[in-house]
């Protein structure tokens, strides 16, 4: 268990992006493919053994996720909820976690990003150890074909970052900054001294610029052999389904599967594998969860 850190994940927002379809749902509890859009940013969370997570919810939204997850013991987890009245942005959602954090360093997701990828787990702990050994901030960069739609990173010829900007207009790379982050317990505080920007919110950007000026941002490319999605349009939100349908039927394992990892992290015994897998037995995933326990 790791108990340096706890894990964030923001839930919150009005997804008008997927508009009609978010009118009256909430974005991340959306499938992607077969399970919900949050298990995805969950499951990496639980990956890095962070046991203790709050989610960032809206105040309306909050009922579901609790159904969804309740207090996470379940899974041998603490979940608890953090409303977030308005949605003013990414950043806010540290400043208002500042209580649940109480000082630890944080590992905060967007819940509508899907990360995949040989030994993400291990490029993920490597960052977390950074964070945790020397302080400041770590986020990852990756090459995609329309940056202006993201956060963007510049490097110079030696690697180092330049700047770091908001969906730009002219970007300055092709570097979009995904929405899986490392602070340290500084975190809250450098949110709380954040302008709004000029579409009116705290941008988790303007974190990363000033962990940036102090020189203490961190930044990894993940290339080749990494898939990543902000699901939150209609055209990557399908896109980030079918991905995840490919990858399960041709190797049979699931990605995102939070009992799974529970149990494999030793969380859960064989017997809440098989309570939590029962009610489902008719089900695909249910038919997964019980295969495990032959294993
Ligand atoms: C947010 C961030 C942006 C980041 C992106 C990744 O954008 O503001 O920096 O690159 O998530 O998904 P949003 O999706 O809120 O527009």
């Amino acid at each position: 268990m790791n108990s340096q850190i706890k894990a964030v994940i923001l839930a919150g927002g009005s997804g008008t992006r997927l508009y009609p379809v978010t009118q009256v749902v909430n974005k991340h509890l959306l499938p992607i493919y077969n399970k919900p859009m949050i298990y995805y940013p969950l499951s990496l969370a639980m990956l890095l053994k962070i046991r203790d997570i709050a989610l960032v919810v809206n105040p309306q939204d909050r009922e579901s996720f609790e159904k969804l997850f309740g207090d996470g013991s379940h899974l041998g987890m603490k979940i608890s909820y953090i409303i977030q009245e308005k949605p003013r942005g990414l950043a806010e959602g540290l400043i208002l976690a500042e209580k649940f954090l109480d000082g630890s360093s944080v590992f905060y997701l967007l819940g509508d990003n899907v990360v995949f990828g040989h030994n993400l787990p291990l490029v993920l702990e490597e960052a977390l150890n950074e964070v945790l050994t020397e302080g400041g901030a770590f986020c990852f960069g990756y090459a995609v074909p329309d940056p202006e739609r993201f956060g963007v990173v510049e490097f110079d010829a030696s690697g180092r970052v330049l700047s770091i900007e908001e969906k730009p207009k002219k970007p300055k790379s092709n570097y979009a900054v995904i929405g899986v982050y490392f602070f340290d317990e500084k975190a809250p505080e450098v949110a709380k001294r954040v302008k709004p920007s000029k579409r009116g919110e705290y941008e988790i950007t303007s974190v990363l610029e000033e962990y940036l000026k102090e020189g203490s941002l961190k930044v990894k490319l993940l290339g080749r052999g990494f898939a990543w999605f902000d699901a939150g349009t209609h055209d990557s939100f399908l896109e980030a389904g079918e991905f995840v349908a490919t990858i399960e039927k041709r190797t049979g394992l699931m990605i995102g599967c939070i009992e799974e990892i529970a149990y494999r992290n030793g969380w859960i015994d064989r017997e809440a594998l098989i309570k939590l897998a029962k009610p489902l037995s008719k089900t695909e995933y249910g038919k997964y969860l019980l295969k495990l326990v032959d294993e």
